[in-house]
Order: structure tokens, then C-alpha cells, then sequence
């Protein structure tokens, strides 16, 4: 039997509650598949400034660099929104420690789902696209000082962050349809301008792929008008984070997206797009799909196993078209129901 270290990193507000149903998920999947899986849990973010005044105490990132993969559930939440070190810095510093460069966000309207898209069902139709965004670079890394009266956050590239992204979505591309949206602000910004140049150059010669260049503002109107006209979007960190979000209604609910972060030397990092949503913690009604998404690319992409991870997203699949609905989807469903019918629906399909 194939044995794996996964590190769970809950975190803070609706973390825990979806980080138990990806473990359950992992667990039926493990089963049938004759696949072992060791979970280690550390803290993090908020829960480990409350426990150890560190949002990323060694002991945790230690615990993340020797798994096999690290799924994370979410960090941040008022109570912390004032400490000197919030957890976000955690989540920044576990992506940069990890060399993680990369991160991959998939947005497909699931089927079935049509109606509870706020877009309308014929906008929304074939929407199936992947938002892939460079992550340890930008203005989330650039010199910052902050004053009272003013502030300053540096916003920088090089051509080799910007190549190596760029590698990783025409890789992607090449498995779909070919086609990268490269998404900047070329108009105003000298790092978009170095963006556009160097994905033009690594685009040259490359049958396989079909680029275009769209402007963030442009993009941002289009994947709301026209959602299945984008294969692949790669696009820089911050421009990345705010798509990502808006294209995730496009699905139904940001609550079910997931994705992977990719591209150092170590484990990849699995973790919902969603953050901790303070505005529903411990309610036991958060949306466990995009957690049980992450899973699933855990599995396929972080340590390989395809069928695994095809399995788990069948399930997925297979618990929301039996009508399952968290009331983010406008249902009552528990996150605990959500869990053990996609869970269930693993061993059905064994
Ligand atoms: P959020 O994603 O936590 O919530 C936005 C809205 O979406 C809320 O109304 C929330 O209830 C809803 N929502 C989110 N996930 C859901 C789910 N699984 N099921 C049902 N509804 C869901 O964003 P926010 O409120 O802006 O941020 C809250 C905190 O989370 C902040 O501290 C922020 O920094 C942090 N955050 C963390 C991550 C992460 O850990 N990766 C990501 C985003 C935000
Ligand atoms: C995300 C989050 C993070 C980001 C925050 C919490 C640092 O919004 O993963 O999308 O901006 O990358
Ligand atoms: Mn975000």
C-alpha cells in the first residue's frame, strides 16, 4: 500500500470545519484506492498567534517542508486584524519558504449548477477555465513602509519570475485547448510592460499556443460577459487574487473552488480560494466543495495520483447532482451532509 504525509494546517474561522471534510474525503478515497494516508496537524495563522505569538512558527513550517503535501483551510479574521503579525504574513511567508510560484485556480461551472450562477445560465453556459497566478512576486513581496500619514508598497518582476509562470501556464495550456489569455496592465505599469514582453517572446515559435494580451480592467468585464470565451488566464499575483474571486461566481460559489500551489523544490500547497469567512464560522454551514476541489488536486497534482483525484471530483460532482446544497448554493445543507455524501458517493463508486 502506498503511504503519503499529508500535513494539515487548519487555521482560523470556517478552516477547521472544511479542512475536516477534505480529510474525511481523502480518507474514503484512500480506501478504495488502497492508498495510506498519515496526517500530521499544525498550527497556523491566527490559531498559532494565539498559541505560539507566531502566525508560521518553525515547528509548522518544518512540519509543512517534510510532508509529502500540505493542505491548508484558511487564515484570518477580525480578532487578529490589529495584531502586529497577522496571519496572512503566515500564509505569505509558508508560499515564499516553499518556492510555491505558482498557483493554479480552475473555475468550471459544474453540471447541474447552470441555475445558481448569478450570471445568467446562457453567459454562464461552458464556462471552463484556469486562472493561473504567479504567487511569490508583485506587490504582495515588494519593499513596504508604512507610515501614519503615508505608506509605500514596491511592486517588482524579473524576466525569470515572469518566464518560469509563464512555462507553467503554456504547459497547462498545451493539455486544453492551447489558448492564454496573458492578462496585465501594460497601459500604466513598466512590470506589466516587462510581463508582456517576455510571455510574447516565450510564445514565439510555440505552435501549440495561442496568446492574447488583455488589460486587467478589460478582463475583469469580460469573464462576466463572456466566461467561455477564456481557456487559460495567467496573470500576476494581485491581478490573480481579485480575478479569481470574481470568476469564482461564475461557478456558484466562491465555497466551491479550489486550487494548488506549485513549483518549489518540496510539497505542494492544496487550500480552498475562499478565505475564513468570519460571517459564518462555526455555524457548520460552510460550503466544504472548494476544500474537497483542493483535494482532489492534492492527490493529482501534488502527489500524482490521477485516478485518485478523478475520483474525488466525481464525487463531488456526483453528491451536488443529488441535490446537495449548502445555503451558499441556496440549500440547507450542512457542511457535515456535504461531507459525508461526497465521502459516501467515493465508496459508491468503488
Ligand atoms: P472570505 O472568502 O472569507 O468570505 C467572503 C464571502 O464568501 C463571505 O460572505 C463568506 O461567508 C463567503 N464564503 C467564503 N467561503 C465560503 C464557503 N466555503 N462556503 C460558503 N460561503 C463562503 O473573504 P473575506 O471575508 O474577505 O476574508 C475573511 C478573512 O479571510 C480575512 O482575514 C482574509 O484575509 C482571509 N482570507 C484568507 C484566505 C486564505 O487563507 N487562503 C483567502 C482569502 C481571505
Ligand atoms: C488568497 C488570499 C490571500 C492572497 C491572502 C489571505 C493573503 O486572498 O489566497 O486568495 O491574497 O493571496
Ligand atoms: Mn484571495
Amino acid at each position: 500500500m502506498s503511504s503519503f504525509q499529508i500535513c494539515l494546517l487548519p487555521g482560523d474561522g470556517i478552516g477547521p470545519e472544511v479542512t475536516a471534510v477534505a480529510r474525511q474525503a481523502l480518507e474514503a478515497v484512500g480506501a478504495v484506492h488502497g492508498l495510506s494516508f498519515a496526517f500530521t496537524e499544525a498550527a497556523f495563522g491566527g490559531a498559532a498567534i494565539d498559541a505560539h505569538a507566531d502566525p508560521l512558527p518553525a515547528a509548522t513550517l518544518e512540519a509543512a517542508r517534510t510532508a509529502d503535501a500540505v493542505f491548508l483551510g484558511a487564515v484570518g479574521g477580525p480578532k487578529w486584524d490589529v495584531a502586529p503579525k497577522r496571519p496572512e504574513a503566515g500564509l505569505l511567508g509558508l508560499r515564499k519558504a516553499l518556492g510555491l510560484y505558482a498557483n493554479i485556480r480552475p473555475v468550471k461551472l459544474r453540471p447541474g449548477l447552470e441555475d445558481l450562477s448569478p450570471l445568467k445560465p446562457e453567459r454562464a453556459a461552458g464556462a471552463d477555465l484556469v486562472i493561473v497566478r504567479e504567487l511569490t512576486g508583485g506587490l504582495y513581496f515588494g519593499e513596504k513602509r508604512e507610515g501614519e500619514d503615508a505608506a509605500f508598497d514596491g511592486c517588482d518582476y524579473s524576466a525569470a519570475e515572469v518566464e518560469r509562470i509563464t512555462e507553467i501556464a503554456f504547459q497547462i495550456a498545451a493539455r486544453r485547448s492551447g489558448r492564454v489569455t496573458s492578462v496585465d496592465k501594460a497601459n500604466v505599469l513598466a512590470t506589466s510592460r516587462l510581463w508582456r514582453r517576455v510571455v510574447t517572446r516565450l510564445a514565439a515559435g510555440r505552435e501549440e499556443i495561442a496568446l492574447d494580451h488583455v488589460l486587467v480592467d478589460a478582463a475583469a468585464m469580460a469573464l462576466v460577459t463572456r466566461p467561455a470565451s477564456f481557456d487559460v488566464i495567467l496573470t500576476e499575483n494581485l491581478f490573480g487574487d481579485i480575478l479569481s474571486d470574481e470568476a469564482s461566481v461564475i461557478a456558484g460559489s466562491i465555497g466551491l473552488l479550489g486550487s494548488a500551489s506549485l513549483g518549489g523544490d518540496g510539497p505542494g500547497l492544496f487550500e480552498p480560494i475562499h478565505g475564513s469567512a468570519p460571517d459564518i464560522a462555526g455555524q457548520g454551514v460552510a460550503n466544504p466543495g472548494g476544500a474537497i476541489a483542493s483535494a482532489a488536486m492534492l492527490l493529482r497534482d501534488g502527489l500524482g495520483l490521477h485516478e485518485a483525484g478523478d475520483a474525488l471530483d466525481a464525487a463531488l460532482d456526483a453528491a451536488l447532482s443529488d441535490g446537495l446544497r449548502t445555503p451558499d448554493l441556496g440549500g440547507g445543507a450542512k457542511t457535515a451532509d456535504m461531507g459525508r455524501a461526497v465521502a459516501e458517493a467515493v465508496l459508491k463508486a468503488a
